[in-house]
């Protein structure tokens, strides 16, 4: 298996060639000991297929899943729904780490490109821990003495269209004893309340700044309901927009960005690695997916 450093900061290039990947030349082992230590990994020269890019991760001991909680639809590529399109729509994505908005989000998240866009489209990538470094003592003080909360309303109109047959307290029943089930409950209205308050550093790696709050708060739109922004501080405090200014601005200073060549794919630790996108015209096919745990 062939590497070389990537970036300064972070990342790591495995090389390769068309066909290598099939022939178990590359170590799903290794692979995952380079994620350890560089945080993320791009695979080039693989001309890896979307099939290629699949088959290649589920020889990995990690337990794929579906796409779950985000604010726009993820068409399925493949059948079994471990294979999902990026975010529909063609704007700027701001760092985020994925589902962070929700008690389990993945450990890796992978990438798989089959067409990069003409203009613009990239990847873009931080390291968390750099990111709380860069946060000014007071902001950086503020979130570690206050916590944030996530919220978000699903209407009866919403949840119904999927279980026409229940009502929200059979739903309810329904998803007893998951881990999230807790953090439910039904409206007077019959809408499901969604409320998850947690750290905005990881609670897998408590030095790397890895949440979802400036990218709720840049898609108010799409999660807001009932008026009330999707995150808050635990004691519902408004995240203000001198924090969000600041945000963005040390996003500006310290990102990366993959550019993407067809056929490249790339694999990122979802606990230390916060990822966006930046706009883009004409086509475009980045997929992605999803993974878990460690079965060793
Ligand atoms: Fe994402």
């Amino acid at each position: 298996m062939k590497t070389k450093k990537w970036l300064d900061k972070f990342g790591c290039i495995v090389e390769g060639t068309p066909g290598e990947l099939l022939n178990g030349q590359v170590n799903p082992a290794e692979v995952l000991g380079l994620i350890e230590k560089y945080g993320v990994v791009l695979f080039r020269g693989f001309n890896a297929s979307v099939e290629n890019f699949k088959d290649f991760g589920d020889s990995f001991p990690v337990r794929f899943g579906p796409y779950g909680g985000g604010a726009r639809h993820r068409p399925n590529i493949t059948p079994d729904g471990t294979v999902f399109g990026a975010s529909t729509g063609t704007h700027y994505i701001c760092l985020h780490g994925e589902m962070y908005h929700h008690k389990n989000p993945p450990d890796l998240l992978w990438f798989h490109c089959e067409l990069p866009s003409l203009e613009g489209g990239k990847t873009t990538l931080a390291d968390g821990e750099e990111f709380t470094n860069e946060l000014s003592p007071r902001l950086r003080a503020l979130f570690e003495e206050n916590r944030v909360k996530y919220n978000f309303v699903t209407p009866k109109e919403v949840w119904k269209a999927s279980k026409p047959d229940l009502s929200a307290i059979e739903l309810l029943e329904a998803i007893k004893g998951t881990p999230e089930s807790d953090l439910i409950s039904v409206l007077p209205d019959e809408s499901l309340s969604y409320e998850y308050v947690t750290s905005v550093f990881s609670s897998r790696n408590e030095k790397a700044y890895v949440n979802m709050v400036a990218n709720c708060l840049q898609d108010n739109h799409k999660y807001a309901t009932a008026g009330r922004p999707p995150v808050v501080f635990e004691n519902d405090n408004v995240i203000g927009p001198e924090v969000i200014e600041e945000l963005f601005a040390v996003e500006r200073r310290i990102i990366e960005e993959i550019v993407w060549e067809t056929g490249d794919f790339a694999i990122l630790d979802n606990h230390r690695m916060m990822h966006g996108r930046s706009a883009f015209s004409g086509p475009r096919k980045v997929c992605s997916r999803i993974s878990y745990g460690l079965e060793t």
